[in-house]
């Protein structure tokens, strides 16, 4: 490593220990590495994410309108509709960005999301992918994921400690998971657009995100990414259960394989959910959305 980037990445490693610092501050009982104080979720009756009755108003108009739906845990949830629909608003909602007016959100039977900060949801477990790539150009893929590793809560290392030979195989398997063995001392930077996408699932992944949000995951990807995406989101469900928010019919269709649930937004709420064959095939659907 040339001393420049030594020193961005000492810059970067002592940002993330601030924000961890200053997330931590009262709200984490007994300090690293200690249960969280706002519990763990509990997925028994198979509902990893419940939302019921939610509304958000901005200004009187109404961009969740009385929405209500489940993921079942594992599960792998398309949710299509058009612009406007209220697909980001609701993912929002979910990690805390936005109070919803009314309405229930719950992460398994037994949490409430509509009490947690954002950063608080994050910590138990729900990654959100935002659809613009935020890696930190500077360091390399390895790096990437390493810091990502030791913003985890549950680990207790310092950000500066080395790594445990069990941290270098976890990462070592996360590069090969998201296709990124050939490059992890490129420096992030100089990816594609596409591999930027899964270095920051990557990095997402390093956490153990029970439920991940995928915002427009495939957005900007050639065809062959698009579908090694898909890949690696089938190899991710059943481990974890994931909301995936696309315009990408083909997309979508080779992520459901005939057999996995869609949802329809359509302003603020569910027009149509089933197969996406059904959903195809509904003459609704089809006026407001894949018909144009
Ligand atoms: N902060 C905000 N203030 C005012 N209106 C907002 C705000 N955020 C979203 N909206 C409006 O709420 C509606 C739903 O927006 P949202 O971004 O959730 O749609 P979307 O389904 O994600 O659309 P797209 O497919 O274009 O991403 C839109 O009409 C949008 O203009
Ligand atoms: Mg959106």
């Amino acid at each position: 490593m040339t001393p420049d980037l030594m020193e961005d990445r000492a810059q970067a490693l002592a940002a993330h220990e601030r924000k961890l610092a200053a997330s931590a501050g009262g709200r984490w009982e007994g300090g690293f590495g200690r249960p969280m104080a706002h519990g763990v979720p509990d997925f028994a009756q198979g509902v990893a994410l419940y939302v019921e009755d939610v509304t958000v108003s901005f200004d009187g108009f109404k961009a969740l309108n009385a929405l209500s739906l489940a993921i079942g845990v594992g599960e792998l949830r398309c949710i299509i509709g058009p612009n406007g629909a209220g697909k980001t608003t609701m993912m929002d909602v979910i990690t805390g960005k936005t109070a919803p007016d009314q309405g229930k959100v719950h992460f398994g039977s037994n949490i409430d999301l509509l009490r947690l900060r954002e950063n608080e949801i994050a910590q138990i477990g729900i990654g959100r992918k935002f659809q613009k790539p935020t890696v930190y150009e500077e360091l390399s893929v390895f790096e990437n994921l390493e810091l990502a590793l030791k913003a985890d809560r549950r680990v207790r290392a310092s950000l500066f400690s080395r790594l445990t030979g069990e941290q270098l195989d976890r990462i070592g398997a996360m590069l090969e998971r998201i296709h990124l063995k050939y490059s992890a001392q490129r420096q992030a930077g100089l990816l594609s657009h596409g591999q930027k996408q899964w270095l920051e699932i990557g990095m997402l992944l390093m956490q153990d995100p029970k439920l991940l949000l995928l915002d427009e995951p495939v957005a900007g990807m050639t065809d062959e990414e698009t579908e090694r995406t898909a890949e690696l989101f089938l190899s991710l469900a059943g481990e974890h259960s994931l909301m995936v928010v696309e315009h990408d019919m083909k997309f979508v269709d080779q992520l459901t394989q005939g057999h996995r649930k869609v949802t329809v937004l359509h302003e603020g709420r569910v027009l149509a959910e089933g197969l996406l064959s059904q959903v195809q095939n509904d003459d609704r659907v089809v006026e407001v959305y894949l018909g144009r």
